[in-house]
């Protein structure tokens, strides 16, 4: 297994694609409906690769054989205000590739990205109907509080999102 900053190349797009559509259909609360065509799919990691390109987050992601297994964004994109603050999104791993410690790895490694970046603030939300929690608290995510009804679940209904932060480096 190895992780690594993810190129805008056409085959890591279309591997990133695949994953969303995946990730979506299971249920998995990514800002996305199901169904979630693979052109919008394409669209959304077109455009954040490009926003790497300049620098703005590093989409990591995680290989097993050189197949893409999971993936995590580090948005680095901050308010002149905040330039000491980085945040993670899009954290995934493909439904048959988990339970093998690969998220764990992937946000451990952005952590890492992160402080490489002279960030030493990190936030998050997850959905709190999704069962990530417990993984961000294992690795040392505070919880801020729950935003009640915040989005909607790939197959409908309302979910709450909970808004985690992590001091790094002290
Ligand atoms: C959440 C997700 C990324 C976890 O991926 P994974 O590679 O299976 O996670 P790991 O194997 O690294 O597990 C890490 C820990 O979290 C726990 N965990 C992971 N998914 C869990 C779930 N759905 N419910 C309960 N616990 C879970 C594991 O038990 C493990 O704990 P341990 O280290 O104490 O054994 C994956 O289920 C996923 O892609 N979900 C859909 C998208 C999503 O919800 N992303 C988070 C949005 S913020």
């Amino acid at each position: 297994m190895d992780i690594r900053a993810l190129d805008i190349s056409l085959p890591i797009r279309e591997a990133l694609s695949e994953i969303l559509v995946e990730v979506v259909a299971g249920g998995g609360s990514v800002s996305f409906m199901h169904p979630l065509a693979i052109d919008a799919a394409a669209r959304f990691w077109n455009q954040s690769l490009a926003a790497a390109e300049r620098g703005e987050r590093i989409v990591l992601g995680l290989f097993e054989n050189e197949v893409l297994a999971g993936t995590v964004t580090v948005l680095l994109d901050c308010p002149p205000n905040q330039p000491h603050r980085a945040e993670i999104a899009k954290l995934m791993v493909r439904p048959s590739h988990r339970g093998r410690g690969y998220a764990r790895a992937l946000l451990i490694e952005a952590q890492a990205r992160a402080v490489a970046n002279d960030r030493t603030l990190l936030v998050l939300d997850t959905a709190t109907d999704g069962g990530a929690m417990g993984l961000y608290e294992s690795l040392g995510f505070v919880p801020a509080g729950i935003i009640p009804d915040y989005a909607l679940k790939p197959h409908g209904g309302f979910t709450g999102t909970m808004i985690y932060w992590k001091k790094l480096g002290v």
